[in-house]
């Protein structure tokens, strides 16, 4: 069997676009199960960066085709836009890239309707703005489009009318919008048109590699604990990013995957609101976010920093069932005097037994921490294990053993050969 999926273990951000990329170069499909343009995957290849937010990474790679699966909710604007970034880069996308006739479709009908609906919260969830939520919301409310209507226009236009005058009439968005919507309505369908011959039957693509062995990789976005599900609810994301969702998001049974590989950060990130126990909000964060270059790939907003969480990484192993990890921006924490990891949770006083119980008051969580020293010498660019510092060494083995997962991959850096594999 050869199906792999790459997985957020934490808040996003953790470079799963640059997992994803290294592990691309003998795969021939690449699939994306969840989620839209609220993601946005680095990578640097020879070309230099390029930041996907919806097509899968393995479109850098030439023998990879790649899906944009029925879990998916796709925004067409972005898409051909992301189109032509990724042709800038002379990369053909001819006969490269499906959407699935099932993905729900993003309109801008609900990027407004996010948009105004965070503006309305007293206790904004601080999203992307991408329409994410409303458009998952028509979904499971059985109003929503899907890439099939992006080949009647006629009907796709009436459908986005009637989405407009509902958003009106329930105050979604103010009537004021109204005008800006409608324009916005009729190039929305040029653009529609155009990434219409991208749409097709995604199952029997699956099926047929799954019957023939070819290999498959799936790319998840957003991270285990921006899930629906299993997520620091209500500040998640609208889908389901851990491994359970991929089984629904692309018709995927999930006892055909072989390996499933979290993606984790040597430290933490988050962007938008909610808690984050190991939050910090002094020098040592500030570092982080210099030195990790913690910014937004979508928004451009800072990203919060805080030392990696062992707890909240030993649900996301259990919860995904990952058989193994990849550790990423080793070199970041280069220049630090001390590294701490977060070992377990206080509340009151009172030591919890993990990260599950604690989830539902996480903002009342003191972390505790064991503390390591740095290593204090470059660290970027290695390729083998065997050459990394005796300290560093030290600080890979404690986060394997306690998360009882081998740490297959180690990445030292951006692009794509400053990489570890055992
Ligand atoms: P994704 O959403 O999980 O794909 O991650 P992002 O692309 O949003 O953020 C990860 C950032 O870290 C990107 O800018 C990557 O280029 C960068 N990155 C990935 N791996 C490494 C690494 O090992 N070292 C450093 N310094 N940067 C890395
Ligand atoms: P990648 O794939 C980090 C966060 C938003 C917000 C919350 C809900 O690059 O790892 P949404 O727009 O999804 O309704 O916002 O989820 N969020 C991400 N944070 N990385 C992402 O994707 C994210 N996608 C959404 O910041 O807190
Ligand atoms: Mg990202």
């Amino acid at each position: 069997m050869s199906v792999i999926s790459v997985v957020g273990g934490q808040w996003g951000d953790e470079g799963k676009g640059k997992i994803v990329d290294v592990l691309s170069s003998d795969v021939e499909l690449v699939a994306r199960y969840q989620g839209g343009a609220n993601a946005g995957h680095t990578v640097y290849t020879e070309e230099g960066k390029i930041v996907l937010h919806q097509i899968p990474s393995g479109i850098l790679r030439d023998n990879c085709v790649c899906i944009l699966g029925n879990g998916m909710v796709v925004d067409p604007e972005g898409l051909y836009e992301e189109i032509r970034q990724v042709s800038k880069k002379n990369i053909s996308i001819d006969n490269r890239l499906i959407l699935s006739h099932n993905a729900h479709i993003v309109t801008p009908i609900h990027k407004a309707i996010d948009i105004h609906s965070e503006g309305k919260l007293k206790n904004p969830i601080g999203t992307t703005g991408k329409g994410i939520g409303p458009t998952y919301v028509d979904k499971f409310n059985r109003r929503g489009i899907r890439g099939i209507d992006l080949l009647n226009l006629e009907i796709l236009r009436i459908k986005l009318y009637n989405r407009l005058e509902s958003a009106i009439e329930n105050f979604e968005i103010p009537l004021a919008l109204k005008l800006e919507l409608e324009e916005k309505i009729e190039s929305y369908l040029k653009i529609s048109e155009k990434i219409s011959i991208y749409v097709s039957d995604v199952y029997e693509i699956i099926q047929s590699h799954l019957d023939n062995s070819q290999k498959i990789l799936i790319e998840g976005a957003q991270g285990t604990l921006l899930d629906i599900d299993h997520g620091t609810y209500p500040y998640v994301t609208s889908s389901s990013p851990s491994t359970g969702g991929i089984s629904t998001g692309l018709g995927l049974p999930l006892h055909r995957i072989s390996r499933h590989i979290g993606i984790f950060k040597v430290y933490c990130t988050r962007v938008g609101e909610g808690p984050f126990p190991t939050e910090l909000q002094d020098e040592s964060g500030e570092l982080l976010r210099k030195i990790g270059k913690e910014f937004g790939a979508t928004t451009g907003r800072p990203r919060r920093c805080g030392w990696f969480d062992l707890p909240a990484a030993k649900f996301s192993v259990q919860v995904n069932g990952l058989t193994e990890i990849a550790l990423t921006k080793l070199d970041v924490l280069d220049k630090f005097e001390k590294i701490k990891i977060c070992t377990g949770y206080m509340i009151n006083g009172k030591i919890q037994s993990g990260y599950s119980s604690s989830m539902c008051n996480l903002q009342e969580v003191e972390p505790i921490y064991t503390e390591f020293p740095g290593w204090r010498t470059s660290t970027v660019g290695f390729h083998h294990s065997e050459n990394l510092p005796g300290k560093v060494k030290e600080y890979i083995r404690f986060l394997e053993e306690s998360l009882g997962v081998p740490i297959k991959l180690i990445s030292t850096g951006p692009a794509r050969d400053q990489i570890i594999e055992s």
